[in-house]
Parts: structure tokens; sequence; C-alpha cells
């Protein structure tokens, strides 16, 4: 199939590329014209383990390409797949303005029968809406089909999702349509759920939401956990194994933060709104992460009259590991205050430093090694539960002037941490504390 794909961020990057993996011939398009020379030299913008190899690959083979001319990519393609961003309005809702370009855009240079795929996450009745748009200006005498086909991809694992993942959702309005996108399809071996648009639309930001209910659950039930002894780890083992409830998704910690839950719950709670539904539930789901977020911050502030002129060292800055994403990562708040609170803020990062630096505030010293961010500092912080940190030997706290660790996800084993006279907060579980020595 001739496909090309209008956005070449991170869903229309990745599904570009496995398309082309999977035999399409794909031609990725964007108006950003820095963004396509830098792919067309094979290297990618964003950081996700895989990625760049199986595009040069593809380009290799003559099957991937890149442009940000609409006259060439929209040149008889079978399909045309819509993966521009969505980005929030000031209200939560979501913002169409880069969808309908796009649509504007096919039907100005769309010249034959052609199915339009839409992936950005959007609003239900948002297909219908473009469909409205391309029929109303089109240019030639063409029949054009749209189809729903959320993605579901997360950030650091997206290509193994794309091969490994748990259902394509295809909501289109014709059989033919739909079977058209199942066959594009069929080589990634992933089971298809075939239904209406709207319902496909819908799909994605309930799941989202799902997800995200079942975060702020459990971080509630940690801060419960704090309060009465109990320990987090041990309740959501004991809860994950009832098959209903599943085992996934309920580590505690300081919040959801990246491209999706914060901006589609939001949008869920508008669309609800604009239906006249106060989706309460989902509210408290959105507040319960604002708080989670700062929770650390209160930990802080039990130990620490004031962090005045305190050296702080933050482990992580990414929302989350394999990722150099910084949208919506707990670090935003939790470094302002810092700064803001005239403490001295020392980071590592190992990939989202460079991204960090355009973002946090300009006073944050960034280095390369933990052990230059613990040496000499007061209290580490651990915001990112990258493998490097998971992997550390607790005995390297000792370089810190106090060892003391917040650890926002929960990283180490109590009982390793124990055998070191560290102190040690977490999330939802007893804090270790120093043993006292006496001489
Ligand atoms: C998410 C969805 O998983 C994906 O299906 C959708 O397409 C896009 O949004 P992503 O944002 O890449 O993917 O990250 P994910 O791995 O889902 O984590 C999101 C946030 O939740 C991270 O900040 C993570 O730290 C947090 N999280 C996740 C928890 O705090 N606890 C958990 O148990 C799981």
């Amino acid at each position: 199939m001739k496909i090309s794909v209008v956005g070449t961020g991170y869903v229309g990057l990745v599904t570009g590329v496995s398309l082309s993996e999977i035999g399409h011939t794909v031609t990725c398009i964007d108006i950003d014209q820095a963004k396509i020379e830098t792919l067309k030299k094979g290297i990618s913008p964003i950081y996700e383990p895989g990625l760049e190899k199986m595009m040069l690959d593809n380009m290799d083979e003559n099957r991937l390409f890149f442009t940000t001319d609409f006259l060439k990519g929209f040149k008889n393609p079978d399909v045309i797949y819509i993966a521009v961003g969505t980005p929030e309005n000031e209200d939560g809702s979501a913002n169409l303005a880069f969808v309908e370009q796009v649509a504007l855009d096919i039907a100005h240079y769309v010249n034959k029968d052609t199915i339009v795929v839409t992936k950005s996450t959007v609003p239900v009745g948002t297909n219908h809406k473009i469909k409205q748009i391309i029929d109303f200006h089109l240019k030639m005498d063409v029949k054009i089909e749209v189809v729903s086909n959320p993605e579901f991809l997360k950030e650091g694992s997206a290509i193994r999702d794309s091969f490994q993942g748990d259902r394509i959702v295809i909501g289109a309005d014709s059989d033919e349509a739909s079977t058209i996108i199942e066959e594009i399809n069929k080589p990634f071996g992933v089971p298809v759920y075939k239904t209406d648009i709207r319902s496909a639309e819908m799909i994605k930001y309930a799941s989202n939401a799902f997800l995200a209910t079942k975060i702020s659950f459990i971080n509630e039930i940690s801060n419960i956990c704090e309060r009465v002894g109990a320990n987090v780890e041990e309740v959501a083992t004991g809860m994950g194994l009832d098959k209903r409830i599943g085992n996934q998704f309920l580590n505690a910690g300081i919040g959801y933060g990246g491209s999706c839950f914060p901006k589609d719950t939001k949008a869920l709670i508008q669309i609800a709104g604009n239906v006249h539904y106060d989706f309460e539930l989902l509210k408290g789901v959105v507040e319960v992460n604002k708080k989670q977020q700062r929770l650390i911050l209160d930990k802080l502030h039990d130990l620490f009259m004031s962090i005045h002129g305190k050296k702080v060292a933050v482990l992580g800055l990414a929302f989350k590991p394999d990722t150099d994403d910084m949208r919506e990562a707990a670090s935003i708040v939790v470094t302002e205050y810092l700064v803001e609170n005239g403490a001295e803020v020392v980071a590592w990062d190992p990939v989202a430093a460079h991204n960090a630096k355009h973002i946090l505030r300009e006073e944050i010293k960034y280095v390369d090694a933990i052990e230059e961010a613990l040496g000499g500092s007061d209290v580490v912080l651990i915001l990112t539960e990258w493998n490097q940190v998971k992997n550390l030997d607790p005995k390297v706290f000792l370089l810190m002037n106090d060892p003391i660790v917040i650890d926002g996800r929960n990283c180490f084993k109590l009982g390793e941490i124990q055998k070191y006279n560290v102190e040690y907060h977490s999330v939802g579980r007893p804090s270790v504390l120093r043993r006292k020595v006496f001489l």
C-alpha cells in the first residue's frame, strides 16, 4: 500500500516507521523544515529505543520518505494518516487547529479515492467533522472515507508496542474501509477490534482516563498506607492477584506525567462537560495527581525547616524512564519550588537533561554522573526510576553530606537500604531511619 502520514511527532513518526517496516511505502509529511531535514539524514528527533535503526533500514530499502511538500506527499496515496498534535487549550479541551488544517490540505491535494485515518487523539465527533471539512473543500470528484484508529503506544516502548500491542482499534462507517485498514495492519499480528467511529474515539479517552484513575487510586492508597503503617507494594501485589484488578499500573509514586494522561483526562472532562455531564470521578483523579506531584516537597518540609542554601541532588527529570520527554514531568513542579526557595539544585538524568535545560530554571546545575550529584549533598530526591538509579548500591548515598533519601518512585527494597546508615523515605512504605551511633 502507498501510505502518507501527516505529522512527524511521536505518534506520526512511530506510525510511519512501523508501517514501512511491515512492507508499505510510506511518505511522512511535516511543515517543520528543520525536522524533515534531520529525518532525511536518518536522525530521529526523539529518543525512542529501536526507532532510529528501523527508520534507517527502511530508508535504505526505499520504503520510507520524508517531505515538507504536501503535493508530493499526497500524490496518489491509498491511505492518509493524520497524526498531528492536539495540544491542550487553556480550558483543557483539545485544540483541533492542526487537524482541521490537514483536512483542508487533503481536500486541496487529493486526486483519487482515499481513506483518511485519524491517529491523533481527537474528541468524539471529530472524524465526522474531518469528513465534512474535506467533502466541502474537495477540488476533485473523489470519494473520501474517514477511519478512527487511535494510538495506544507508550513512550520508551513504542516500537515494541506497535508489534506486540494488546489491540488495534478501527472505527469506521463502512465495512470496506475498516477491512482495508485491517489488512494494512495484519502483518503486525496484533488483535483487531472493529467498531463505529464515535466508539473508537471514545475508547482512546476512556482507556487513558482509566489508567490515570488506577494511578491516582493507588497513590491515595499509598498516602493512607503511610499513615496506618502498611506497605503499598504489598497491598498492590495482593490486589493485583485478582484478575479483575490486574497487577499493572499499580505503582505508587509522584503521579503521572507525559504527553497523554494529563492532556487526555482534562479533555475528557471537557467532552463530558460539553454534553452537560459532570465527570466527578475524573476530576478527582486530576486533583489527586496534582497533589501527588507536590507530596515529595511536603516530605522535604517535614525534614528541613528551611531548604535555603541546602544542596539538593535530583535523580531523574524525565516523566518516566527510557524517554527524554519532559512534558508534565513532576520534576518541573519540584525543581521550580526548590530553586524558588533558595536550594542549590544539582540534577542528573541520562537522556532528558538536554531537554530539561530549556524547560527548567537556569539556576540548576546538571551533572553526568550520579556520584557527582550526590557528593556533598544534604538530601537527594528521586523523581524518575531509571535503571541506573534502581541498580545503585545504596552505599553510594554515604557520599552525601547527610545521607537522606526521598524516593518518589520506590526504587529500593527497604531491606537493602536497612543495611546502611541511610535515612530513607519512599511512597506508601514505612520510612527507614538511621541507626543511632553511640560513641
Ligand atoms: C500512556 C499510555 O500508557 C498509552 O497507552 C497512551 O497511548 C499514551 O499515554 P505514556 O505517556 O508513554 O503512555 O506513559 P506510561 O508508561 O503509560 O506512563 C504514564 C505516567 O504514569 C508516567 O509518568 C508514569 O511514571 C506514571 N505511572 C505509570 C505511575 O505513576 N504508576 C504506574 O503504575 C504506571
